[in-house]
């Protein structure tokens, strides 16, 4: 084992993408990586990449091709591809960009060790395959650091095929972890410091995974964690309106370690568009749904995503949008001007005029950011728990997450990072809210 060599990894996407990279960092730590934050040091920059627009796709090539004078000055650098662009387009990366050493799909990362040795012996490695063993069970099972709020990866793959989406065929088939290796590798995380779990899927409510006395719903490993001690806080990422089950809606009504924030998107607020989308709902039954989530929780607080200028979309499509955002009021929401994925069934659809997708993106973002002032606004005098994350940037000062998913600062010069506390927000900025500790 060669020891000392230095990783670089750059993360591009969501937040599956980020556990991914803590993973792969732990998988090559076994080879004798270590994880440096300055990529003019590393012996291997691994980008993970992400797929799901165009934007994204197309920067990972230019940032492969910005790691050149690097590459020129220490020969031996080895450059990786991983993630969805390592998954969609395989050999075409390595014919494309001469530089990369190295590209791991997905669903192969517990074979990068071996790729990797490969490649420290001056070959090329490429996998792309989707093996039926489960990754995890081959990637290590403890992270060397842990942060008080961590992600956990429940399920992967999405069968529901949105016609804009290309993640069914990057992350391929619906694929829930058993229950039972989550909540080991729950109770590991709690007994190294974590107190805040994400759990992370492409459609993560719809998670049927392998439990005690059959197949468990996303709503019974929920409160199957709740019973973890010390766990604190529970959150999940990202879901589909259809899968959004009875037993969940409850849980967030019993379970208090479920925290008051769902990311539901809806992408649409026509009915039109939402077929020709092949988002199987309507805009009233999604309304219907949010009244469900609301009536067992009623400070949730929603977020969405929201696509303008799919093909086809009219002025009045583009009007049911705005007013489904303003109607559900999310406190907080992403956009996206559409772009066509290559393999897709949209892709081949008449587009939108850029000039007029341009011009209803603008419009929809600043009515987010009203609606996201506004959110944040009114929480100023009430009282929310904020799991202390990291210092922030003045002095005897804290920074973490409210309830609400809310960036907040403390001056708490007592407080340390992993402390859950109660804390009464006194004003909101642009981009955080400040609060005071409450006593007891
Ligand atoms: N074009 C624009 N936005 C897209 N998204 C997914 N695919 C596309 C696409 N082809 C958005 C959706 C999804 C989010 C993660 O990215 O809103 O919910
Ligand atoms: Fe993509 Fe989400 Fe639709 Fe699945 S449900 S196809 S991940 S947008």
């Amino acid at each position: 084992m060669a020891e000392g060599k230095k990783l670089f990894i750059k993360t591009y996407g969501c937040q599956m993408n980020v556990y991914d990279s803590e993973r792969m960092a732990e998988a090559l730590g076994a080879e004798g990586y270590v994880v440096t934050d300055r990529a003019e040091d590393a012996d291997m920059v691994l980008l993970n990449t992400c797929h799901i627009r165009e934007k994204a796709s197309e920067k990972v090539y230019s940032d492969i091709g910005r790691l050149r004078p690097l590459k020129q000055a220490k020969p031996d650098l080895k450059v990786a591809v991983a993630g969805c662009v390592a998954q969609a387009e395989g050999e075409e990366i390595l014919r494309r960009a001469p530089m990369v050493d190295l590209v791991v799909g997905p669903q192969a990362y517990h074979r990068l060790p071996e790729m990797a040795r490969r490649v420290a012996a001056g070959g090329r490695a490429l996998d792309t395959d989707f093996p039926a063993e489960d990754k995890f069970d081959h990637l290590p099972k403890l992270r060397s650091r842990a942060a008080p709020a961590a992600f956990l990866t429940v399920q992967e793959g999405c069968d529901k095929f949105c016609a804009f989406c290309v993640v069914p065929y990057t992350r391929g088939a619906e694929v829930s972890r058993p229950a039972a290796r989550i909540l080991s590798e729950a109770r590991a995380l709690v007994d190294c410091g974590v107190r805040e779990l994400t759990l992370l899927g492409q459609n993560v409510n719809a998670y049927h995974g392998e439990g005690e006395g059959g197949t468990w719903g996303l709503g019974r490993l929920v409160r199957a964690l709740a019973q973890i001690e010390g766990l604190e806080r529970i959150r999940y990422t990202t879901s589909h309106p259809n899968d959004m089950a009875d037993d969940l809606i409850e849980a967030h009504a019993e379970v208090p370690q479920l925290m008051p924030y769902l990311h539901l998107p809806v992408q649409s607020g026509s009915d039109r568009i939402l077929k020709a989308m092949n988002r199987r709902h309507t805009a009233e039954q999604y309304l219907r749904l949010v009244e469900r989530i609301r009536a067992a929780r009623p400070d949730m607080l929603l977020s969405g995503d929201f696509i303008v200028g799919f093909p086809g979309e009219t002025e009045a499509d583009f009007d049911a949008t705005m007013q489904i955002l303003r109607e559900v009021n999310y406190g907080m929401a992403y956009s996206f001007k559409y772009s066509a994925r290559p393999g897709t069934p949209a892709a081949g659809r008449t587009p939108v005029d850029d000039a007029v997708a341009d011009d209803r993106l603008q419009r929809l973002q600043a009515q987010i950011t009203a609606q996201q002032r506004a959110a944040q606004d009114a929480m100023v005098g009430r009282e929310v728990g904020v799991l202390y994350e990291k210092p922030g940037r003045l002095d005897g000062q804290l920074a973490g997450k409210s309830d609400h998913l809310h960036a907040v600062h403390v001056h708490d010069p007592a407080g340390r990072v992993g402390e859950l506390v109660r804390v009464r927000i006194t004003a909101a900025g642009p981009n955080s809210l400040a609060g005071e500790r409450l006593g007891g």
